[in-house]
C-alpha cells in the first residue's frame, strides 16, 4: 500500500463519460478515478472535442495562447468526469470537427499537427493554472510529445523540476510517424533533426518520442511488456523499447465495476448477480431481448458475441473464413463494430446470407455493448494483437466465457477451459489460424450441448474474478514513485 500523497495529471486523446473511441478511453476514466479514490490528488487533461457534451457550458479557466512560438490560441474549459477534474483543451482549428481522429475511415490531415498542439497546449496550461504535478500520464502516440517536451522545451524550467512523465502504451502499432512538415508547430521539429523522434531523415514518430523521453513506461498488460521487446510485438520498435527495458512495466488494466456489472449495470433489459439461479435468469432474459433487437429468432441456443473496432487486430479475418462453416451448427453469432469497410462488407454480405443465424450490427453503440456482453454465453477476441483487451474482463463479470487468443492482455487474464477446467474462465487458443478458432469455437459449442450445467459453474466461475482497479492503482503509484 502506497501512503505519500501524489499530485498526478492524465493526459489522453480520450476519456469515456465524455467521450470515447476504444479502451483507452475507458482507463483514462477508471484510473484516475482509482487513483482518486486512494486519496491522490488526478486531474485530466484532453481535447475539448466540439462533440462533448456540455463542453460550451462549461466555465472557462483560462484564455490564453502558446507562450512558445506559433503562440496558438487556446482555451481550457472545466469538466468532470466522476469527480475527476478535467482540463479540456479547446481549439477550434483543431477539434472542432465531426469526429476525433477521422472521417469515412480517413484520418485528419492534419493529426500530428492537431495532437502536437494538444501535448504543447498541455504543459503550457500548467503553470498558468498554477498546477504543479509530480507526474504527468501521457497516452500512446497522441500524447508522446509530452514526456519529449517535459525533458527538452523545460528541462530547465523551474516550475516543472520536481515533474516526472509516463507513458502508457495501449497500441504500439499506431506509431504516429508524420513528416517534419507536419509537425511544424513544434519550433523543436521546425528545421531541425530529432533523434528522439526520427524514423528517417524525413519522418518523425511520436511515439518513439514518448518511449524515449519518458521517464518510464507502462504496458497495458504483463505479457504486453514483454512482446514490447520483440520485433513482431512492437510492430518493429523492438531496439527502443529494449534500450528502455529497466523502466518498462507491465500492468494489467482493470474493470469498472461501476459501470461493467450485471448487478447495477443500467443498461441491460434484466439485471443479475453472481448466483445460479440469478444469473440463468438475467442471461435468459438479456438474450431474448438481445434477439428481438437484432432480428434474430428467439431460441435458446448458444450465443457467441463480439463487439469491437472493425480490424485486423482484433481477429475478424480469422473469423471470416470459418464463420459460414461455424454457422452451420445450431448457434447465433452477433457482431457489433464499425471500422475498416473491406471487413465490414464481408461481414454484411455473410449476415445477408444467414439472417437467421448471424447478425451483423454496423454500429458503435454502448447500449448495445453491454447488451451483447449480458446476452452472449460466449464472447469473441481471437486477435492478432491485443495489448490488454478489456472486453474479456467485462465478459466475466457477466458469466459471458471469453474465447480469445493467447496474446497480450487476453493470456494474462483468461484461463483455458481444456488446460484447466477446474479454474477455467474461458478458451483460448495459440496459433494465427482461422482453422484453430473454429477447433476453439468448436470445443466450447460441444461443452454446451452435451454439458449445459458445466458450462453455467465455468459462467459462475468466471463471474467471481476480481479485476478491479483498486490493484492496478497501487501498482501503478509504485511505478510513479520510483
Ligand atoms: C487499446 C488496446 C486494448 C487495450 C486498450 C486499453 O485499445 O488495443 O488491448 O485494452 O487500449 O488499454
Amino acid at each position: 500500500m502506497v501512503t505519500k500523497t501524489l499530485s498526478i495529471l492524465f493526459v489522453a486523446s480520450e476519456v469515456e463519460g465524455l467521450i470515447k473511441s476504444g479502451g483507452l478511453a475507458d482507463v483514462a476514466k477508471a484510473l484516475p478515478k482509482s487513483l482518486k479514490k486512494l486519496g491522490h490528488n488526478v486531474s485530466i487533461a484532453m481535447p475539448a472535442y466540439i462533440t462533448i457534451p456540455g463542453r460550451d457550458d462549461a466555465d472557462i479557466l483560462l484564455s490564453t495562447k502558446l507562450e512558445h512560438w506559433p503562440h496558438t490560441a487556446y482555451q481550457v474549459r472545466a469538466l468532470d468526469v466522476d469527480g475527476v477534474p478535467v482540463f479540456a483543451i479547446e481549439c477550434a482549428e483543431y477539434f472542432d470537427r465531426a469526429e476525433m481522429y477521422a472521417e469515412n475511415n480517413q484520418a485528419y490531415a492534419d493529426n500530428g499537427e492537431r495532437f502536437a498542439f494538444f501535448s504543447a497546449a498541455c504543459l503550457d496550461m500548467l503553470p498558468k493554472l498554477n498546477i504543479k504535478p509530480e507526474i504527468i500520464h501521457a497516452n500512446d502516440w497522441h500524447t508522446g510529445l509530452v514526456p519529449y517536451l517535459l525533458k527538452k522545451r523545460y528541462s530547465n524550467d523551474a516550475f516543472f523540476a520536481q515533474t516526472r512523465s509516463v507513458l502508457s502504451v495501449h497500441n504500439a502499432v499506431f506509431k504516429g510517424i508524420f513528416h517534419y512538415d507536419e509537425i511544424e508547430c513544434l519550433s523543436e521539429f521546425k528545421s531541425h533533426y530529432v533523434p528522439e523522434a526520427a524514423v528517417s531523415h524525413s519522418h518523425v514518430s511520436l511515439l518513439k518520442a514518448g518511449v524515449l523521453c519518458a521517464d518510464k513506461i507502462n504496458a497495458v498488460s504483463p505479457t504486453y511488456a514483454k512482446e514490447l521487446l520483440t520485433e513482431l510485438g512492437s510492430h518493429g520498435m523492438a531496439n527502443e523499447f529494449q534500450s528502455r527495458e529497466a523502466d518498462l512495466f507491465g500492468i494489467l488494466n482493470g474493470c469498472d465495476y461501476s459501470e461493467w456489472s450485471p448487478e447495477v449495470d443500467s443498461f441491460i433489459p434484466k439485471q443479475f448477480k453472481a448466483n445460479r439461479i440469478s444469473m440463468v435468469r438475467g442471461k435468459k432474459a438479456c438474450k431474448a431481448a438481445l434477439q428481438a433487437e437484432v432480428n434474430l429468432p428467439q431460441k435458446d441456443v448458444a450465443v457467441y458475441g463480439m463487439v469491437c473496432r472493425l480490424t485486423n487486430q482484433k481477429g475478424i479475418h480469422y473469423l471470416l473464413p470459418i464463420l459460414e462453416q461455424f454457422l452451420k451448427n445450431d448457434v447465433q453469432v452477433v457482431i457489433v463494430g464499425t471500422g475498416d469497410p473491406f471487413l465490414a462488407n464481408q461481414l454484411a454480405e455473410i449476415s445477408a446470407i444467414h439472417s437467421d443465424k448471424f447478425a451483423f450490427v454496423e454500429a458503435y453503440s454502448n447500449k448495445l455493448a453491454h447488451w451483447v456482453e449480458a446476452a452472449s454465453d460466449f464472447f469473441l477476441m481471437p486477435s492478432e494483437f491485443e495489448p490488454c483487451g478489456l472486453n474479456q474482463i467485462y465478459s466475466m463479470a457477466y458469466g459471458t466465457l471469453p474465447i480469445v487468443r493467447e496474446v497480450g492482455g487476453l493470456k494474462d487474464s483468461v484461463i483455458d477451459y481444456d488446460t484447466d477446467s477446474e479454474n477455467a474462465t474461458g478458451f483460448s487458443f495459440k496459433k494465427p489460424d482461422p482453422i484453430e478458432l473454429l477447433l476453439v469455437l468448436m470445443r466450447s459449442l460441444l461443452l454446451y450441448s452435451q454439458d449445459l450445467n458445466e458450462v453455467k459453474r465455468v459462467q459462475l466461475h468466471a463471474m467471481t474474478q476480481n479485476f478491479s482497479w483498486d490493484e492496478a492503482a497501487d501498482n501503478y503509484l509504485k511505478m510513479y514513485l520510483s
